[in-house]
């Protein structure tokens, strides 16, 4: 396993669209560890292949102690909203306020190709909607509500 770079916002190749992912052979195993590595590394609770320059659609996730992975994740369904804040190993040391569902339920792949559905809430439903975001070439800065005040910060 190894440490990859990460992309920072300005690098256009963050903004290419995420090609599907054919071969489930040992070189996607490579990546994905190599992606979990790299996210554990810097703290941060998502990641996808674009970010260490790879135009697949991989993503690896880290939420409630939760470790998943996920080969051309669709969104199938989505219900709700929220507002909370979020960030991005791309976009260093900025925070912003985001609306995204409150539950939404993916279809994907694992790394052997064998299909799964999951269905995220709250936390795990907004890492889903960031990540699969980045496979578009959408980051979350585009997406910020601006003078967004969460109720809590205004006591
Ligand atoms: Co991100």
């Amino acid at each position: 396993m190894a440490i990859r770079n990460i992309i920072q916002v300005g690098d256009e190749i963050l903004r290419k669209k995420s090609k599907p992912v054919r071969e489930f052979d040992e070189k996607l195993g490579e990546l994905l560890d190599d992606m979990r590595e790299t996210m554990i590394k810097n703290d941060g609770c998502g990641l996808a292949g674009v970010q260490v320059g790879i135009l697949r659609r991989v993503i690896v996730l880290d939420v409630n102690h939760m470790k998943i992975e996920l080969i051309n994740p669709e969104i199938i369904d989505s219900y709700g909203e929220a507002i909370e804040r979020e960030g991005c190993l791309s976009v260093k040391g900025e925070t912003g306020y985001v609306k995204r569902p409150k539950e939404v339920t993916v279809k994907a792949q694992d790394r052997y190709g064998n299909e799964f559905i999951l269905t995220g809430v709250d936390m795990l439903a907004r890492a889903l909607c960031h990540e699969i975001d980045h496979l578009e070439g959408i980051l979350y800065i585009d997406k910020v509500i601006k003078d967004y005040k969460e109720k809590k910060d205004k006591k």
